[in-house]
């Protein structure tokens, strides 16, 4: 059992004074490119970082208890806007389905960092959806449990995502990215092995907190959303750049970083197939300039840390995640990670920015169960 796991259980054990019938256990994760494609049903590539949140559990009783606020809360439909509206969002997301799952006590461990943009919500959703799929016997697969915390996500929780977190989080496997195609809702692992090239993954956390909800994200959408409907198409998936020309202004930037977009995701499950790590990172920073000049969605501490990059000529760096803060993420020769988060930190502080913290991580496990 993971440590997250083990503490869930003893949070569970002191809380309720006796043992839980199992722990789940869920993924933060990492874009490693194909941003805001997910709901204009494109491509991402995710991987799973080696942060989680687990849930021990068992049939029975209304409380949840979360030991990172250490505070408990009950089971109900209502909302009060606190962490237990996920395990609510995905209990009632199940009798939406027409599974009915009975009543069962929770507790919470995580170690997922809060509102840096690393899918803290979904991982919780997904490890409460696939806690309560094996306690009441469910047998549902992954991408129903998926699609089911999106909806919990959307409809519940009241946050406009696409499929993404959801998706990585449920799906992805160690050792590698997850392609996934959100029209279809077809997902491919693509294995990601840089530590045989000598490269590792790091993110930098700018500290600076983004919330879905009051930020430009809903925005962005409706613009894709205008966009495609003056091109007569569905969704922008369905744009070429020779389309772009018929748009203009906004609606023309946001459509040309989704397009441009959707090619370099799948260019870059190319590059990692031919483990060409030189073109995936060329791939990045197309990316990334895209979202800091087209999309809007990139902050100064974002693209500070993405300058330095580029300039002391790291692989590949791009912000990861919807922006307006959080992290950024960089592919970077092993020997190199420590100089750079050291830069970075010169660099952030000679700009009166928060303090970044850095985590290295290899692409980890999606959920799993464990009793
Ligand atoms: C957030 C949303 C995802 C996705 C990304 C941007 O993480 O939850 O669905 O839209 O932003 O790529």
């Amino acid at each position: 059992m993971r440590e997250i796991e083990e503490k869930a259980v003893q949070a569970y054990r002191t809380r309720f004074e006796e043992n839980p019938e199992l722990v789940a256990s869920a993924p933060g994760r990492i874009n490693l490119i194909g941003e805001h494609t997910d709901y204009n049903g494109g491509f991402v590539l995710p991987c799973a970082i080696g942060h989680r949140v687990a849930v021990a559990a068992a049939r029975g009783g209304v409380e949840l208890y979360s030991s990172n606020f250490n505070e408990t809360r009950t089971m109900s439909d209502e909302r009060d806007s606190s962490w237990a509206d996920y395990p609510r969002g995905v209990a009632w997301g199940f009798g939406e389905e027409g599974r009915e799952v009975g009543g069962f006590r929770a507790a919470f461990a995580g170690d997922v960092p809060l509102g840096a943009g690393l899918s803290s919500s979904a991982a919780i959703e997904a490890a409460s959806a696939l806690a309560l799929d094996a306690l009441f016997g469910l047998g549902m697969g992954r991408k129903e449990l998926a699609v089911l915390c999106q909806r919990a996500e959307n409809e519940f929780v009241g946050v406009n995502s696409g499929i993404m977190d959801q998706y990585a989080s449920l799906l992805c496997e160690e050792g590698a990215a997850l392609l996934v195609d959100c029209r279809s809702l077809e997902a491919e692992s693509v294995p990601l092995d840089l530590e045989s090239a000598g490269l590792a993954l790091l993110v930098c956390d700018t500290r600076v907190e983004r919330g879905l909800a009051d930020t430009g994200y809903n925005e962005r959408r409706a613009a894709c959303e205008r966009a495609a409907r003056t091109l007569g198409v569905e969704q922008l998936r369905d744009a070429g750049v020779e389309d772009l020309d018929r748009l203009s202004g906004e609606d023309l930037k946001r459509a040309r970083h989704i397009v441009t977009e959707n090619a370099r995701v799948l260019e870059a499950v190319e590059a990692l197939r031919t483990e060409d790590f030189c073109e995936l990172g060329r791939l990045m920073y197309r990316s990334h300039a895209s979202m800091r000049d087209d999309f809007e969605i990139s902050t100064r501490e974002l693209d500070a840390f993405v300058e330095l990059a580029e300039t002391t000529g790291v692989l590949g760096t791009r912000l990861t995640g919807a922006g307006f803060g959080g992290c950024a993420i960089a592919v970077v020769r092993t020997e190199e990670t420590e100089a750079l988060a050291r830069r970075a930190r010169e660099t952030f502080a000679g700009c009166d920015f928060e303090e970044p913290v850095f985590y290295e991580f290899v692409p980890a496990a999606g959920a799993e169960v464990a009793r």
